[in-house]
C-alpha cells in the first residue's frame, strides 16, 4: 500500500469509529451536500445505456452511495470497495442488494471490466500529504480506475477557483488537470464546475459520447 493510501486509511477509519455510517463517519460536510455529490457522480451513466449497467463506487466508505441508489430505486449492479475494513464490515453487514469488497483500489483487479467508475471523496482531501505527493497520487489512481472502466468513470476534486483554501483538502487547477487528462488519459473529457462546494467533478470516457 503506498503512503498516500495508508495516510486516507488512517485518517477515515478514524472517523468511522468515532461517528459512524454518518457524512461526519466518511468526514464529509452537510448530508444534502452528500446527496448533491451522489448525483454528479451517477451523472457519468449514460441516458442512452441498456440498463442495469454495473458501477464500483471506489471508496464507497459505509455505502452511502448504495443508499442513495436504493432510495432513487436506480436499477444498477452495485459493487462498493474501500481500503478501511471497519466501514467495510459494516457495510457487508447492514447493506443489502450489493456487494462491498475490502481492498486498496491501486492493488485491485478485476474480473471484468465495470462499465463506469465512481471515486467521490477520494481525492478531495489530501490531510498532510504534501501537494507533489497527492499531485502523483491523483495521476497514478485516475489511470487505475480508467484503465478497469468500459464506459466512464468520474471524480471529484476540489477547485482552486475560491478565494478561501483549507490546508488539509486538496485544491487542483481545473484547467491544468483536464489538459492532465486530455494528454494522459483520453480526449473525450466533460468536467462540472458549476455547483456550489468548491469542487469540481470530471467525468472520463472511453469513446465518443454524443
Ligand atoms: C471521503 S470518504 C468518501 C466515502 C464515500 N465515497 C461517500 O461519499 O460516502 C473517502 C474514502 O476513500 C477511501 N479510500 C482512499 N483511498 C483508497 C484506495 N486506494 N482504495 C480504496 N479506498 C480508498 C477511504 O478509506 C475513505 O473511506
Amino acid at each position: 500500500m503506498d503512503d498516500v493510501t495508508r495516510t486516507l486509511k488512517e485518517h477515515y477509519s478514524g472517523t468511522f469509529q468515532q461517528y459512524g455510517p454518518t457524512s461526519k463517519g466518511v468526514d464529509w460536510g452537510r448530508t444534502a451536500d452528500l446527496e448533491l455529490r451522489y448525483e454528479k457522480m451517477l451523472n457519468v451513466v449514460l441516458r442512452d445505456t441498456a440498463q442495469p449497467v454495473s458501477l464500483l463506487d471506489v471508496g464507497c466508505g459505509y455505502g452511502g452511495l448504495w443508499q442513495y441508489i436504493s432510495e432513487q430505486k436506480l436499477q444498477l449492479n452495485y459493487t462498493g470497495i474501500d481500503v478501511c475494513e471497519n466501514m467495510i464490515g459494516w457495510a457487508k453487514e447492514n447493506q443489502r442488494g450489493a456487494e462491498f469488497l475490502h481492498g486498496d483500489m491501486l492493488s485491485y483487479q478485476a474480473q471484468k471490466p465495470f462499465d463506469y467508475i465512481v471515486a467521490n471523496g477520494v481525492l478531495t482531501q489530501k490531510l498532510d500529504v504534501s501537494i507533489e505527493a497527492m499531485n502523483l497520487f491523483t495521476q497514478k489512481f485516475v489511470k487505475a480506475i480508467f484503465n478497469q472502466c468500459r464506459v466512464g468513470i468520474a471524480f471529484n476534486i476540489m477547485t482552486t477557483k475560491v478565494n478561501f483554501m483549507v490546508p488539509n483538502l486538496y485544491y487542483r487547477n481545473p484547467a491544468e488537470f483536464m489538459a492532465w487528462c486530455m494528454a494522459e488519459i483520453t480526449p473525450w473529457v466533460k468536467i462540472d464546475h458549476a455547483y456550489g462546494l468548491y469542487e469540481y467533478t470530471t467525468y472520463l470516457y472511453k469513446a465518443d459520447v454524443g
